[in-house]
C-alpha cells in the first residue's frame, strides 16, 4: 500500500498533490487557443434547451452548486441545483426543455441514478459528469463528460471535486461561445484564466507546512464555521464537509450575508470561522461580514490575497486575478487544512468511519 502511495502518508494527501497534473487531463483536447470544444457531445443535445438541472450527492452536490453560478452568470441559462434524495420524492416538474445534469464521480450513487431514471422518463434529455466510464449512470445518460481525475481512493473526495468543477466552468464556456451569450473578450479572459488553473492548484512545500503548524490550534471548539460568498458558498460547504468527514468535528458552510440571520448566535472565541475572502468576488461585502463575527469574539481564520488585520491566523493566498484562480487555491487551502487536523487527531483520514465511497443503496 505504501509504495501505491508513492510516499505520502495518505491517498487523500496524494489526491491533493495530484490535482494539479490531473486537471491537464480534464483539459487535454477541450481547452483550445479560443474555445472549448467538446468532441464526445453531439450538439443537438442542447438543441430547445432553455435551463438546467443539475441533480447529485454530497461532493457532487457541491461541484453542481458552484457550476450554478457560473452557467448563469457566464452562459446565462437559468440553471437550478437539487439533492438527488430530495429531488426524488418531490414530485417535480419536468419540462423537455431542461436539459439534465447528474454529476457522480463513481457513477454509482443510488440516488443520483434514480433522478437520472425519472428525468428521462419525463423526456428530459440527459448529460452525466462522471469519473468512471462504463458506470451505470454513465450508460444511463444521453451524453457524458469524462472528468479524468483518475482512481480516487480517499473517502473525502478531493481532485474528483476539482475536476467536476473544471468540467462545469468549460461547460459553461462551450455554451456561452455556442448561444452567443459570452462576449468574445470575456471568452479570451476565461480561457486564458483556465489554462494558469495547473498552478493555482500546486501545493507549496511552505503552504502545507503553514497549515501543519496552524491546525494544532483548531483541534477542538465548539464548532468550524466555514464562510463566503457566491462561488465561494458552495466552496465553504465543501470545506466544512471535508472536514466533517475525516475530523469528526462539527463544521457547517454558510452564506457569509446569512450569519446575521442567526448563527450569529453562536459566536464567542470558541467558534472558529475559517473566512474565504477572495478579493476578485464581492471582497468587501465578505470582509464586513467578517467584521462583524470578529466584533463578537470568533476566532477567525481569513484565507485571502489581502491582508486581514482582523484575522486572527492568516493564510495568504496568492492568486488575485480571477475568481475561478482563487477558488481553486482556497480550495486546497481548505483540504489540507482538514488533512492536518484529521491527523493530528489521529484518524484514519482514507476510511473515516460510517462513510463508503460509494453509496449504491438508498
Ligand atoms: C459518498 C461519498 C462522497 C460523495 C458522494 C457522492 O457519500 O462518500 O464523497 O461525494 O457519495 O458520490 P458520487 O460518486 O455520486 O459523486
Amino acid at each position: 500500500a505504501m509504495a501505491q502511495k508513492e510516499g505520502y502518508r495518505f491517498f487523500m494527501e496524494k489526491e491533493i498533490y495530484e490535482q494539479s497534473t490531473v486537471i491537464g487531463d480534464t483539459m487535454l483536447g477541450r481547452v483550445l487557443e479560443d474555445r472549448v470544444e467538446f468532441e464526445e457531445l453531439d450538439p443537438s443535445l442542447f438543441e430547445g434547451i432553455r435551463s438546467i438541472k443539475i441533480c447529485a450527492c454530497g461532493t457532487s452536490y457541491h461541484a453542481g452548486l458552484t457550476g450554478a453560478y457560473l452557467l448563469e452568470r457566464l452562459a446565462k441559462i437559468p440553471c437550478q441545483v437539487e439533492i438527488a434524495s430530495e429531488f426524488r420524492y418531490k414530485e417535480p416538474l419536468l419540462t423537455p426543455d431542461t436539459l439534465f445534469i447528474v454529476i457522480s464521480q463513481s457513477g454509482e450513487t443510488a440516488d443520483t441514478l434514480e433522478a437520472l431514471k425519472m428525468a428521462k422518463r419525463a423526456g428530459l434529455k440527459s448529460l452525466s459528469i462522471c469519473n468512471v466510464d462504463n458506470s451505470s449512470i454513465v450508460r444511463e445518460s444521453d451524453a457524458t463528460i469524462l472528468t479524468r481525475a483518475g482512481i480516487e481512493k480517499g473517502v473525502a473526495s478531493t481532485k474528483a471535486f476539482a475536476t467536476q468543477v473544471m468540467v462545469l466552468w468549460m461547460l459553461t464556456l462551450y455554451l456561452g461561445q455556442k448561444h452567443r451569450t459570452l462576449a468574445p473578450e470575456t471568452l479570451a479572459k476565461e480561457l486564458d484564466a483556465m489554462r494558469h488553473t495547473p498552478r493555482a492548484l500546486l501545493v507549496e512545500e511552505k503552504l502545507h507546512e503553514k497549515l501543519h503548524r496552524l491546525s494544532k490550534r483548531y483541534l477542538h471548539g465548539h464548532g468550524f464555521f466555514f464562510i463566503g460568498r457566491d462561488l465561494f458558498f458552495p466552496l465553504a460547504l465543501e470545506g466544512a464537509l471535508k472536514l466533517k468527514e475525516i475530523s469528526y468535528l462539527h463544521a457547517e458552510g454558510y452564506p457569509a450575508g446569512e450569519m446575521k440571520h442567526g448563527p450569529i448566535a453562536l459566536a464567542d472565541a470558541e467558534l472558529f470561522t475559517i473566512a474565504l475572502m477572495p478579493k476578485t468576488l464581492l471582497y468587501d461585502k465578505i470582509k464586513s461580514n467578517v467584521e462583524e463575527l470578529s466584533a463578537r469574539d470568533a476566532t477567525i481564520l481569513a484565507i485571502s490575497p489581502e491582508e486581514f488585520e482582523l484575522a486572527d491566523d492568516f493564510v495568504r493566498t496568492k492568486n488575485g486575478d480571477h475568481p475561478m484562480l482563487e477558488f481553486f487555491e482556497m480550495m486546497v487551502v481548505t483540504q489540507l487544512l482538514a488533512l492536518e487536523i484529521s491527523i493530528r487527531l489521529g484518524n484514519d483520514v482514507d476510511m473515516p468511519r460510517n462513510l463508503a465511497k460509494s453509496v449504491t443503496v438508498e
